[in-house]
């Protein structure tokens, strides 16, 4: 699908609105018995607060002789009263600690099989992936595999959202964030931007569409591939003069950038930081960000020069440098 692309209208009435989105991902499940344990205790706890209030109301209000018991002593009434406490701050602890643990376990970087990157902007969504294939307020996906979606913003703070398979996660500008899943179930599913990101907000939408493994290869052989990303990067790197600094021996003293991605780079102020696609990012449209030892900071910042688009092929044409095993894994040699 080409840039020129109309963002299309979901017309297939099974991705319409549900009160419980099919659940479409590996831990759709828990989360959902998260939320319905969440539900039901929240309700039972309500339910009897309101009940006891009405019940005691009818019974015990001004005027009405009711049977009243001889009050229960002090230490009694202290006991239940801290029996109670304990067994629902018990309770309630329990159910943090199950979140939490969940929450541990879906955020947590993992191996993937492929990553797509997806920028949001005012007001859709694009994708890429790893070939090249581009799409726009879509994404294709093949079921059983571990994606991962490398989101970031090309304007304010979006969120993307995937109600099928119960994820959300903010698209955040000037920086990258991850989200991993792996949908077990082919079909479409809604696909929203969930944070109020200005006047077309509601607008910012489009589906996902699980395939099977076999269909997603021949959907990426169908559809236009944009440019390949490590190509792309390699043409953005002689003609933003990138080369002209960090290819060969050129005079001027700037770090090597083969075998840079992944490696420890030591810094000016002491610190030492993992060259990953955040630090490549920054290392770009911020060069003083992170200066790195033994270099004097004379890179130009790089900032509103390069769509997000391409600094991802940028960053991907520098991991391509790695990938190939050229040079030292050093950034930091004088
Ligand atoms: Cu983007 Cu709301």
């Amino acid at each position: 699908m080409s840039e020129a692309t109309m963002p299309q209208a979901i017309q297939d009435p099974a991705v319409g609105l549900k009160m419980i989105p099919t659940p479409a991902s590996d831990y759709a499940g828990q989360v959902d018995l998260l939320y319905f344990t969440l539900l039901t205790l929240s309700g039972l706890l309500v339910a009897t607060l309101v009940g006891l209030i009405v019940w005691f109301g009818l019974r015990y209000h001004q005027g009405r002789d009711g049977e009243r018991a001889e009050p229960i002593d002090e230490r009694r009434s202290r006991r239940i009263e801290a029996g109670f406490a304990l067994f629902l701050g018990t309770l309630f602890m329990g159910l943090f600690v199950w979140a939490g643990w969940l929450y541990v376990g879906l955020y947590q970087q993992t191996e993937a099989d492929l990553t797509v990157n997806v920028i949001g902007k005012q007001w859709m969504w694009k994708a890429q992936h790893p070939d090249g294939t581009r799409e726009i307020n879509s994404l294709h996906v093949p079921e059983d595999q571990v994606v991962r979606l490398r989101l970031t913003s090309q304007d304010v703070i979006h969120s993307f959202s995937l109600p099928a398979l119960r994820l959300k996660r903010d698209a955040v500008p000037g920086h990258y964030t991850e989200a991993y899943f792996r949908a077990t179930e082919p079909g479409e599913y809604r696909m929203f931007c969930a944070e109020y990101c200005g006047t077309e907000h509601s607008r910012m939408r489009g589906k996902l569409v699980v395939l099977s493994q076999d269909d997603y290869r021949d959907w990426l052989r169908g559809t236009d591939t944009g440019a390949d990303p490590v190509a792309a990067g390699k043409a953005l790197f002689q003609e933003q003069g990138c080369a002209g600094c960090h290819e060969g021996d050129t005079g001027v003293p700037a770090p090597d950038l083969k075998g840079l991605y992944g490696s420890q780079v030591s810094l000016a102020d002491g610190d030492t930081v993992t060259a990953d696609e955040n630090y490549l990012r920054t290392a770009i449209t911020d060069p003083q960000e992170h200066v790195v030892a033994g270099y004097q900071p004379v890179m130009p910042s790089f900032a509103g020069q390069l769509s997000e688009e391409e600094i991802l092929q940028l960053i991907a044409y520098i991991k391509s440098l790695s990938a190939q095993g050229q040079g030292q894994a050093s950034g930091d040699r004088p």
